[in-house]
C-alpha cells in the first residue's frame, strides 16, 4: 500500500536502515544467513526499497536481478544506484507478478513486505507461479506474536488493519500494517504450493548491547519478526 515512510521519506528511509538496530542488527543478518548462495541464479528482489538487499544479490554474483516496489521513488533509487545493472519496476505486489513468466525465477526474497498486502494468498500463488521448480522465496515479515499486543480487536485469528506512528526516519510518520495470524501466512503458502522448508524468528545481533542496552534486552527475550524459506518442488 502506498505510505509516506517510502515515499515522501524515502531518500532518508535508505540512509537510516544502513546500519539501524532492526533491520541492520535484526532483521538482515537473519535473513541473509538463509539465502544460500545465490551466485548464477536469476533473483527477485520483491518489495525492493532502496536496494540494501539489491546490492547484497549483485555482489554475491546473482546473474539476473529483478527488483519491484510499490514506491515510484524507491525504484527510481535502485535506478540510479544500480544503473544498468538491474530490471527495476514499479509493482503492486498485492497484484501479483503479471509482468513475470511462469517458471523462470530461481530464488526471490521478500524483506518486510507482508504486512503491507492485504490477500496473501494472491501473493504467493504468484511467488509460486514464478518460480523454477526447485527455486525459493526467503521472506520476514512481522511476527504475528509481536503485532498481536496492538490488536484493538483482540481477536488473534482476524485480519486487523493497525495504524501507527513509527518514528524510523527521526519523525513521526503515519503507517498502516495488516496483523494477521500465523496459519493466515502458512495457509497461503501451503496452498500455493510451496512448502516451508525453514524458520527463523530471528536473532539480535550481540553489536546492540552496545548500543541500546533495554533494546537488546528487549529484542533478545520478546519475538519482534518472523522468517521463512519456501520452496517449490520439483517436477
Ligand atoms: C520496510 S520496507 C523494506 C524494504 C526492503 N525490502 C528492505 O528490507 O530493505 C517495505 C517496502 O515494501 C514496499 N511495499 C509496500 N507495499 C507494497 C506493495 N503492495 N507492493 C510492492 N511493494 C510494496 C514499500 O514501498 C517499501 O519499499
Amino acid at each position: 500500500m502506498k505510505s509516506e515512510l517510502y515515499s515522501t521519506y524515502a531518500k532518508r528511509y535508505d540512509s537510516v536502515i544502513t546500519d539501524n538496530i532492526y533491520n541492520a542488527h535484526l532483521e538482515r543478518p537473519t535473513l541473509l544467513s538463509m539465502l544460500g548462495s545465490v551466485s548464477g541464479l536469476n533473483v527477485m528482489d520483491l518489495g525492493c526499497g532502496p536496494g540494501v538487499y539489491t546490492q547484497h544479490l549483485l555482489e554475491a554474483d546473482a546473474s539476473k536481478v529483478t527488483c519491484v516496489d510499490y514506491s515510484d521513488e524507491m525504484v527510481q533509487i535502485v535506478k540510479e544506484k544500480f544503473d544498468g545493472r538491474v530490471n527495476a519496476y514499479q509493482q503492486d505486489l498485492s497484484l501479483g507478478l503479471p509482468n513475470e513468466k511462469s517458471a523462470n525465477v530461481d530464488m526471490m526474497i521478500c524483506p518486510l513486505v507482508l504486512h503491507y498486502l492485504e490477500d496473501l494468498s494472491v501473493f504467493f500463488s504468484e511467488v509460486s507461479r514464478v518460480l523454477k521448480p526447485n527455486g525459493y522465496i526467503v521472506f520476514s515479515t512481522h511476527h504475528p506474536f509481536a503485532d498481536f499486543e496492538c490488536s484493538k480487536t483482540g481477536n488473534y485469528f482476524e485480519l486487523e488493519l493497525v495504524e501507527e506512528e513509527w518514528d524510523t526516519v527521526g519523525t513521526p510518520v503515519p503507517v498502516r500494517f495488516y496483523r494477521r495470524s500465523l496459519m493466515e501466512i502458512t495457509d497461503a503458502i501451503t496452498k500455493s504450493g510451496l512448502v516451508i522448508s525453514q524458520l527463523s524468528e530471528g536473532k539480535i545481533s550481540e553489536k546492540v548491547k552496545e548500543l541500546d542496552k533495554d533494546t537488546y534486552e528487549r529484542l533478545s527475550r520478546n519475538p519482534n519478526f518472523i522468517f521463512m524459506k519456501c520452496s517449490k518442488l520439483g517436477d
